[in-house]
């Protein structure tokens, strides 16, 4: 098998780049899992030949890095870090506070009651301080809060809300500054393109903002589909934020061609649908007139970030191939996706050829 995966990524490899495609204009990134990270997963060849930023999908998040009180596990990280270094890739850390993936002991006290504000507070000082001081100067970039915001606009009642109160965001960042006064800090959050969420978000971003508090960037995870959002969704969107003098950056980037599974737009990860055959339609193979969909869908989206890149930093991908993506086991397990630019073969999709021509063209 040696010799035909090598033969699988040949393609991927030889085709142009994005990183070269969109040089000068903002990076281009992949979410990578921990056979990647490894450097033993069937895709290597494209995450070094196309990508010129990383994200951990789920390496640096608490329940990985910080498993129990007083035990922190840096060996996934450490790689992380490392493999960013060896290819000369912009680093990005995700995330340090989120209400999942974050285990049960964080919010209680050794007796199993809920802490108090203080001490969940020196509790987060210490996550912070350890991970970042850890890895200063070399991850560039990190995902601070993830999701603060509901579907309605108003703060998400998770337990870090409901202990500490609403300034746990501003403390998030500002422990985070302390610990590498040179990283980029992002608040990052899905649907924001939707306007109630967007509102919410953008009066949260303001008051931080006039606070002092040190958000540089807003990241939309940009976990879309091929009718939501809009691009003049999108875009307004992209200039609601970047109103408030802050950067953007996509961080999650991945189009969904199956049939909802939700009403609402949603990429809450603990959602489980029940599988359905109705719902998994393209299990041996996607039809022409929806891979013409999916390929024109990137194409507009990156021609859009590109008309955009005097505020938009980087585009990072949730994935890079459609084997690997988190999306065929959410929100229900077990279908056939096909959200990335490279298929099950690591071979590059007709939508890869759309981003790279979207960066030929002339900006918009
Ligand atoms: C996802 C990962 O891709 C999965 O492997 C994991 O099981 C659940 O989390 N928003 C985020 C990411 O901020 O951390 C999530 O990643 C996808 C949604």
């Amino acid at each position: 098998m040696i010799a035909a995966a090598a033969g699988f990524t040949a393609a991927a490899v030889a085709a142009p780049s994005l990183k070269d495609a969109y040089r000068g204009d903002f990076v281009v990134g992949a979410a990578l899992n921990s056979a990647q990270i490894a450097d033993r997963a069937r895709s290597d060849a494209i995450v070094k030949a196309q990508f010129n930023a990383i994200s951990p999908e789920n390496a640096l998040k608490w329940e990985n890095i910080h498993p129990q009180p007083d035990k922190y596990d840096f060996t996934t990280a450490d790689a992380y870090v490392a493999f960013g270094e060896k290819n000369h890739m912009f680093i990005v850390g995700h995330c340090l506070l989120w209400h999942n993936q974050t285990p049960a002991w964080v919010f209680r006290d050794e007796n199993g009651k809920l802490l108090d504000r203080e001490r969940l507070l020196a509790r987060l000082r210490d996550h912070i301080r350890t991970i970042v001081g850890r890895y200063k100067g070399r991850i560039k970039a990190w995902d601070v809060v993830n999701e603060a915001v509901g579907e309605d606009g108003s703060m998400r009642p998770s337990l870090w809300y409901t202990i500490i109160g609403e300034d746990y965001v501003a403390k998030a960042f500002e422990y985070a500054h302390e610990a590498d006064p040179d990283a980029e800090l992002n608040y990052n959050d899905y649907s924001l393109e939707n306007p109630a969420k967007r509102a919410g978000a953008v009066a949260l971003i303001k008051k931080l903002k006039a606070a002092g508090v040190p958000v540089t960037t807003v990241g939309l995870q940009g976990h879309y589909s091929l009718d939501w959002p809009t691009i003049p969704q999108l875009d307004e969107t992209i200039s609601a934020f970047a109103a408030l003098g802050v950067k953007i950056a996509i961080t999650e980037l991945d189009i969904d061609v199956l049939p909802p599974a939700t009403k609402e737009e949603t990429a809450e990860v603990t959602l489980n649908v029940q599988s359905d055959p109705a719902l998994n339609p393209y299990g041996n193979g996607l039809p022409d007139a929806v891979q013409q969909s999916l390929t024109q869908r990137y194409g507009e989206l990156f021609a859009e970030f590109r008309s955009r890149k005097d505020v938009i930093d980087r585009v990072t991908l949730w994935g890079v191939t459609d084997y690997e993506s988190w999306r065929n086991n959410w929100p229900v397990a077990g279908r056939t996706a096909y959200p990335l630019l490279f298929d099950r073969a690591c071979q590059p999709k007709p939508a890869f050829d759309a981003v790279i021509a979207a960066a030929q063209n002339p900006a918009r």
